[in-house]
């Protein structure tokens, strides 16, 4: 549980960090030597499990602070230290949302038993989010173009907390297939700041797609990808974990120590190919390597990007050369793939009824909550509803 203490009183919150530490429960305290007032503006991007105010000097007309604060965060409980213990002030607190109003001095036991209240009752906002990679077969498979569009379908359609990293070190372009804005940090600046890492700070390194996608950028200068070690990814995961549904990555070929730590730390893994001998080829020789660092055949789902029924090759040829496996398919539709990439604007929101938007709903679509994809009409509807109201959002 997350606890901020409002107070402006040093000894306060030194008692309240010292009971706290006493209990078994697991609760990080963060205070916050502010009023009230400063306190709202403040509170914002992660808000706490628990808000416990210092109420000694407040006003009661700031009550409606309390309740402001409490219907812009309707997830947070709130707990109010008064030495004020008559009726009237109890009364209104609790119209203002407040769930405790406890007296000053602080009287311990009532206050642990208190926290221990609140603990029960709150829900917790830990995620625990899924990671995604999408790894080209072969140079040019699509493996960008799908990362980044299929991220943008999961937070728009299946309304997910979605966060993507560019894991191409070198040469990652993932923030222009989907954005125009320039990324304040990048992957490289994360890594050397990584004892900084928290939710926060995760946040605030990442370009904002829509209100609900990020995306952390890859640095411009290839040299700065030796910077980048296996353990910074394993941080940023594990943390990422907590905050997002879904974590998606868009992996270079290059299988070094970092690809297999996000490899490893992986719960599906997209190869994207397409049906050319050559691609058919490297992708085996993926698969290979895969099994080679044992991870299980359901954690493995192929993409066959572009593809075509009339083509030379088939489906059955993939699977003749590469053995039983999940496989996807994204139709060959050059121009509003092009169009998009050029352009840096999601397909769904460009072309939404053209056939590839339509398969990448159909792939979101297993991890939606409900059926995204049923006919034509719904499609649409959801399209023209919720994407448009997100990116007017953003
Ligand atoms: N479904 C599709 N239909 C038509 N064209 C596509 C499709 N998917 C991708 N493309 C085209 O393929 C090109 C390569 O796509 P993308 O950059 O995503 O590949 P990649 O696998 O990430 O490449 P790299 O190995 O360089 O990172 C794009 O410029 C796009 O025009
Ligand atoms: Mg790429």
């Amino acid at each position: 549980m997350k606890a901020l203490v409002i107070s402006k009183n040093d000894h306060l919150q030194k008692e309240i960090a010292t009971l706290v530490a006493r209990q078994t429960s697991p609760i990080s305290i963060l205070p916050l030597n502010a009023e009230l007032a400063e306190a709202f503006r403040l509170v914002t991007a992660h808000p706490p499990d628990l808000a416990i105010i210092d109420a000694s000097n407040m006003e009661r007309s700031q009550l409606s602070l309390v309740e402001a604060l409490h219907s812009q965060y309707p997830h947070t409980a709130f707990m109010l230290l008064t030495p004020d213990q008559s009726p009237d002030l109890l009364l209104r607190a609790m119209r203002a949302g407040v769930r405790e109003v406890l007296p000053l001095p602080l009287e311990s036991q009532g206050f642990l038993e208190a926290l221990d209240r609140a603990g029960k009752k709150i829900k917790p906002s830990i995620k625990n989010g899924k990671v995604m990679s999408f790894i080209s077969c072969k140079g040019g498979s699509g493996a960008t173009f799908l990362a980044t569009n299929f991220g943008f379908a999961l937070s728009t359609l299946a309304q997910k907390k979605v966060l993507l990293i560019d894991l191409n070190r070198q040469f990652g372009d993932a923030a222009l297939y989907v954005s125009d804005k320039k990324p304040a940090m990048t992957l490289h600046d994360v890594c050397a700041q990584i004892h900084r890492i928290d939710p926060e700070f995760l946040e605030s390194s990442l370009i904002s797609v829509t209100p609900n996608f990020g995306l952390l950028a890859a640095s411009d200068d290839p040299a700065h990808s030796a910077h980048i070690k296996p353990e910074h990814i394993a941080t940023i995961l594990q943390l990422a974990r907590h905050y997002y549904d879904f974590i998606i990555l868009d992996i270079d070929r290059q299988i070094d120590a970092v690809a297999i730590q996000a490899l490893d730390d992986s719960d599906v893994i997209y190869p994207v190919l397409q049906l050319t001998m050559p691609y058919i080829r490297d992708t085996t020789r993926l698969l290979n390597i895969f099994q080679s660092l044992s991870y299980p055949r359901e954690k493995i789902q192929l993409i066959v990007n572009r593809y075509e029924k009339r083509g030379e090759l088939r489906l059955s040829d993939v699977r003749n050369a590469v053995g039983d496996s999940m496989l996807h398919t994204i139709p060959n539709n050059y121009k509003p793939v092009s169009d998009s990439i050029n352009q840096g604007v999601p397909l769904l929101q460009l072309a939404r009824n053209s056939a590839v938007a339509r398969s990448l709903t159909a792939l979101a679509d297993q991890y939606a909550n409900r059926q995204l994809v049923q006919s034509g009409g719904l499609i649409s509807r959801l399209l023209n509803s919720r994407v448009q109201t997100m990116l007017s959002n953003g």
